[in-house]
C-alpha cells in the first residue's frame, strides 16, 4: 500500500493525490483522501483505481492545507468503498492511514465495541482511528504514542485530528515511512518517489520512531519514551523522470530496456579493468573471514528467489561452496542448521519484504551474517543486513520485474567471482576470461531487446493458449522459472516450469497437439539430455520454441522454430535468456489487452506476511 501525507500552505487535495499517483504501483484496489480544514474534517474514498476517486474529487473537491492519503492493497477486508482508508472514528475527527497489520486488532476491536463504538469497515485499521479517539487527551501527539503502545504488530502511520490543524504525526514500526520537509510545509511518503517532486530533503524513519510535522518543521522522537531524536537530513540524488515511463507504452516495457544500463551500472566501479578481476569495496568484512563460510543460504522472494536460483549453481560452480536456495516465508519457520561457517545471502529489490526480512531478522538473532543483495538505498533489508552489495538498477514500478532481477543476477556473478578469488577457487586466468564476457553482456543484452520480432509474432501466437510449459537443465531450468512467472503473472495464462528429464514423471501427461513448449538448450555440456526430452514433447504434438547458442545449427532440426543467443559463456546465458523470456510475458500481456503494469492481484512491494 501507498502514504502520502501533507501539511503547509496549499491545497492538501492535489499534493496527496500528486503522491498516491507516483505510489500506485503499491497497491491499487482502492484510494482515499482526507484533510482538515476550518470546519473540521473531511474525506473521500473509493474502491478502484485512483482514477475513481480522482473523478469523485472532481465533482465534490476537498479544501484544506492538511491531509493524508492512500492506495490500498487489501489484507484485512475486502476491497471496498467502506474499508478503504482514510478511516475515522464515528465523529471523523482523527484520521489514520496505515500500512501494515495490527496484530491484536480482534481484542482491541472488542474493547472497543464494549465501550459503545461503532465499526464501519472490516479493517484493522479503523480501530486505531476509535482508540485514538478514546484515548484523546487534548495533545494527539501524547495521544499516539500512548495508543501505539497497546497495538502489536507491523505498521506505518499517518495520523491527524480536527482538534489540531497544524499537526500531522507520521509513526514507523517495521512498515517503511520517510518524511520530507519543504519551505513552510512537510510532508509524508510511504516511499520517496511520493514526495520528491516537492522535496528532495526527507528523514528516513527507523523502527520505533515517531514524525511530528507541522507548517514549520519536523520533530523525530521515539514513539515509545517521546525522546527528541536529532538527525541530518538526507538529500535524494534521484531524478523524478528516472520513475516516469520516459516515451514506452508501460513501465515493463521501458525497464526492459533500461537492462543493458542497469547491468553496466551495477558492474561498474567492482570491476577492476585493468587486472581483469572483481573488487567489492563495499564489504566490511575481511577477505579471511569471507573465506571461512563453508555454507550458503540464499533467501529470497518471487523474481529475486529466482536470481537466487541461478546464483546456486554459479556459486557452487565456481567457489564449491554448497548453496542452499529457499523462499523466505517457508525459511523465517525453519529451524535452520546453521554454524559459524555459515553466511545468509538475502536478496530484495524493494528491501522491504516482510517475509525476507523477517528471515533475515531470524538469522541474526542466531548470531548468522547476513549478506543482503537490494536495490534500494535507505531499505529496511539495506539497513538491517551485515553487509550489503547494491544493485543500481534505478527505480523499478512495474509489478513484474525485470532489470531487478538481471541485476540481481549481475551481482550474485560479482559476488560469486570476488569469493572464488579470496578461497582461491578459480585461478586469475580464469576469473578475467568471465569479466571479460562479462562487460560484453550490456551490448548483448541491447542486441536481444531490440531484435524482438520472433518472440513478439510467438506471444501474439499464445492469445487463445490455455497452458504453456517451459523446460530446460540446469540453468536453463533456473531461467525457465522466471519466464513461467513472469508469463503467469501478467497474461494470467497457466505456465510451467519443469526439469526437462524430470517431465515424464507426471507432467508430460499434460502434452497434446499444439501446446506451446518454450525449450531452452544453452548449456553445452547437457544439450543433448535436453533435445532427447524435446524429442518427447514433440512426438505428443508440441509446438516447440527452441532457444540455443548462436552457432548451433542442430537444434533447429528438433524443433518448430529457434531464437538464437548471442555466445557467451554458458554460466552466463542465463542472464541473456531471460530478456526474450521478459518479452514472451510481456507481448504475451498485451496481445490479450491486459495492464502489463499492473497485474490484478499483485503487488510490487509486499510488505505484510
Ligand atoms: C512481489 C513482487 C515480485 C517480487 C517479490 C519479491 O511479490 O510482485 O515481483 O519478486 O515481491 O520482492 P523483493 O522486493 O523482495 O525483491
Amino acid at each position: 500500500c501507498g502514504i502520502v501525507g501533507y501539511i503547509g500552505n496549499k491545497q492538501a487535495q492535489d499534493i496527496v493525490i500528486g503522491g498516491l499517483r507516483k505510489l500506485e504501483y503499491r497497491g491499487y484496489d482502492s484510494a482515499g483522501v482526507a484533510v482538515v480544514n476550518e470546519n473540521g474534517l473531511d474525506y473521500s474514498k473509493a474502491q478502484g483505481r485512483l482514477a475513481v476517486l480522482e473523478s469523485r474529487l472532481e465533482s465534490k473537491p476537498l479544501t484544506g492545507s492538511m491531509g493524508i492519503g492512500h492506495t490500498r492493497w487489501a489484507t484485512h477486508g475486502k476491497p471496498s468503498d467502506e474499508n478503504s482508508h482514510p478511516h475515522t472514528d464515528e465523529k471523523a475527527a482523527f484520521a489514520v492511514v496505515h500500512n501494515g497489520i495490527i496484530e491484536n486488532f480482534l481484542p482491541l476491536k472488542e474493547e472497543l465495541l464494549a465501550k459503545g463504538y461503532k465499526f464501519t469497515s472490516e479493517t484493522d485499521t479503523e480501530v486505531i482511528a476509535h482508540l485514538l479517539a478514546d484515548m484523546y487527551d487534548g495533545d494527539i501527539v501524547s495521544t499516539a504514542r500512548r495508543a501505539v503502545q497497546r497495538m502489536r504488530g507491523a505498521y506505518a502511520l499517518g495520523i491527524m485530528t480536527e482538534h489540531e490543524p497544524d499537526k500531522l504525526v507520521a509513526i514507523r514500526l517495521a512498515s517503511p515511512l520517510v518524511v520530507g520537509v519543504g519551505q513552510g510545509e512537510s510532508f509524508i511518503g510511504s516511499d520517496i518517489p511520493a514526495i520528491l517532486e516537492h522535496t528532495r530533503d526527507v528523514y528516513i524513519l527507523n523502527e520505533g520512531e515517531m514524525a511530528v510535522l507541522t507548517r514549520d518543521g519536523v520533530e523525530l522522537m521515539n514513539a515509545e519514551t517521546g525522546e527528541k531524536i536529532e538527525r541530518e537530513l538526507f538529500h535524494v540524488e534521484w531524478d523524478l523522470v528516472q520513475a516516469e515511463k520516459g516515451g514506452y507504452d508501460s513501465f515493463m516495457l521501458k525497464e526492459m530496456h533500461e537492462q543493458p544500463q542497469a547491468v553496466r551500472d551495477t558492474m561498474g566501479a567492482r570491476i577492476d579493468e585493468e587486472n581483469k578481476r572483481v573488487i567489492l569495496p563495499e564489504l566490511k568484512m575481511s577477505d579471511a573471514e569471507l573465506a571461512t563460510y563453508d555454507r550458503i543460504y540464499i533467501v529470497a522472494c518471487g523474481t529475486s528467489m529466482h536470481a537466487g536460483l541461478v546464483g546456486k549453481d554459479v556459486i557452487e560452480k565456481w567457489t564449491r561452496v554448497p548453496v542452499e536456495v529457499a523462499v523466505a516465508s517457508e525459511f523465517r519457520y525453519r529451524d535452520p542448521i546453521y554454524t559459524d561457517k555459515t553466511l545468509m545471502i538475502v536478496i530484495s529489490q524493494s528491501g522491504e519484504t516482510a517475509d525476507t526480512l523477517a528471515a533475515l531478522r531470524e538469522a541474526k538473532k542466531s548470531n548468522v551474517k547476513v549478506l543482503a543483495i537490494t536495490n534500494v538505498v535507505g531499505s529496511s533489508v539495506a539497513r538491517e543486513a551485515d553487509e550489503v552489495i547494491f544493485t543500481w538498477a534505478g527505480p523499478e514500478v512495474a509489478v513484474a520485474s525485470t532489470k531487478a532481477y538481471t541485476s540481481q543476477v549481475v551481482a550474485l556473478y560479482l559476488f560469486s567471482l570476488y569469493l572464488a578469488q579470496v578461497k582461491g577457487t578459480m585461478a586469475a586466468a580464469e576469473v578475467a576470461e568471465v569479466v571479460e564476457h562479462l562487460s560484453e553482456i550490456p551490448g548483448k543484452i541491447a542486441s536481444m531487446l531490440n531484435n524482438d520480432d520472433q518472440i513478439r509474432r510467438f506471444a501474439e501466437g499464445t492469445k487463445e493458449v490455455s497452458s504453456l510449459f517451459f523446460i530446460g537443465r540446469s540453468l536453463d531450468y533456473a531461467v525457465s522459472l522466471e519466464g513461467s512467472l513472469k508469463l503467469k503473472e501478467i497474461s494470467y495464462i497457466h505456465s510451467e516450469a519443469y526439469p526437462a528429464g524430470e517431465l515424464k514423471h507426471g507432467t508430460l501427461a499434460l502434452i497434446e497437439d499444439n501446446v506451446p513448449v518454450v525449450a531452452l538448450a544453452t548449456q553445452p555440456d547437457i544439450y543433448e539430455k535436453t533435445v532427447s526430452n524435446i524429442v518427447e514433447v514433440k512426438a505428443r504434438g508440441a509446438h516447440v520454441l527452441g532457444f540455443a547458442t548462436e552457432g548451433n545449427h542442430d537444434l533447429a532440426k528438433s524443433v518448430d522454430e529457434v531464437i538464437y543467443m548471442p555466445a557467451t559463456l554458458p554460466m552466463l546465458t542465463p542472464i541473456l535468456t531471460v530478456i526474450p523470456l521478459q518479452l514472451l510475458a510481456y507481448y504475451a500481456s498485451v496481445a490479450r489487452g491486459l495492464d502489463v503494469d499492473k497485474p490484478r492481484n499483485l503487488a510490487k512491494s509486499v510488505t505484510v506476511e
